[in-house]
């Protein structure tokens, strides 16, 4: 049909900036795809609160799942986060009822993704998550769209806003640590749990995404050797400027002879280096592939407007009747991915 109708639950940063677009881009989404985009029904924990944004012309549902599986919604957008309740519970009821997903839920899929996928292809649905990578930049259309034709040898990034805003603040800014976090915090980049963000947990969960589509395994989460800022002092960041370098929570993801390498850790970089020039909450990502050479994407990583961007990037494709999931291969297709442990890139 010509109308595509969205149900949208979860009503925090993103999904108020998902809203806004589908409210005030109409004409060009449609212009774009061919269809009418629009706003069925919402859902989210507190209903009165001044969003900013008017929400008076949807239907309100309390229970996720029944918005998920509501006879006028065509996708449902799942901007609620956890990695397990009730946006896991929501998701599985829409994928059941063949209806499509876009989500920004990395936790979710870092540790359900592949499951998720199945349930998706079972029901004749597609599972698309853009906006769970680095936010604002399409590196996974990247992977999966414009270097369908590439063996990726590495894949690494700066993936969690927080993280590099707080270790940019605290070395160009002289900012304390509790300072430059009140910052981030005030940007709209932390977590519910700020601990998935300082701890690692948030950038390995993207990683473990990435490496998943980049090399065809399964998603292992697990086998991200990890470690937080929460150690790096402003010594250790003096010493590392002294000697010419930065230090960044960078992820590197590999394909080795003994398996798949997957870090996610504070490492040096040298300062004049795309990395280490890398400022505030922006995320950097770095593909290397065996035809097109590397690859770096730089850009927004969290935040109302980056994040919702490639929230609709997704319900865009669904409008143009792409019928692929994010993991660009059916999740059966996914190898075992074999844990090697790392060693410096
Ligand atoms: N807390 C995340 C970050 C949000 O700081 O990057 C985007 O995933």
């Amino acid at each position: 049909s010509q109308l595509l109708r969205l149900g949208i639950a979860g009503l925090g940063t993103v999904g108020t900036g998902v809203v806004k677009i589908v409210r005030q881009k109409a004409p060009l989404l449609t212009e774009r795809s061919g269809r009418s985009i629009e706003i069925s029904a919402v859902s989210a924990r507190t209903r009165d609160k001044d969003r900013g944004v008017n929400l008076s012309s949807y239907a309100w549902e309390d229970d996720p799942v029944a918005l998920a599986t509501r006879e006028d919604v065509d996708v449902f957008v799942e901007l609620m986060g956890g990695s397990d309740g009730p946006a896991k519970a929501a998701v599985e009821a829409a994928l059941k009822a063949g209806k499509d997903v876009v989500t920004a839920n990395k936790a979710m899929l870092a540790h359900h993704g592949q499951a998720l996928a199945a349930l998706a292809e079972a029901h004749g649905a597609v599972l698309r998550f853009e906006a769970a990578v680095a936010g604002g930049i399409p590196v996974i259309k990247a992977l999966t769209e414009g270097l369908a034709g590439n063996d990726i040898e590495r894949v690494m990034g700066v993936m969690n806003g927080t993280c590099n805003y707080i270790l940019t603040r605290m070395e160009d800014g002289g900012l304390t640590y509790d300072e430059a976090f009140a910052e981030a915090d005030a940007l709209g980049f932390l977590e519910a749990d700020p601990q998935l963000d300082v701890g690692g947990i948030d950038a390995g969960h993207k990683l473990s995404l990435l490496s998943s589509i980049a090399f065809g395994t399964q998603v292992n989460f697990d086998a991200v050797e990890l470690e937080g800022i929460g150690s790096v002092t402003i010594e250790d960041i003096r010493q590392a400027a002294d000697m010419g370098f930065r230090i960044k929570l960078l992820g590197v993801a590999r394909m080795t002879g003994r398996g798949l390498e997957q870090s996610m850790a504070p490492c040096l970089v040298p300062a004049n280096s795309p990395l280490g020039q890398l400022q505030g909450g922006t995320n950097m990502v770095v593909i290397e592939g065996d035809q097109v050479g590397q690859i770096v994407m730089r850009g927004a990583g969290a935040g109302e407007g980056p994040t919702a961007s490639a929230v609709m990037g997704d319900v865009m494709d669904v409008a143009r009747g792409l019928r692929v999931s994010t993991f660009g291969r059916p999740a059966a297709s996914l190898v075992e991915a074999v844990p090697a442990r790392a060693s410096t890139p």
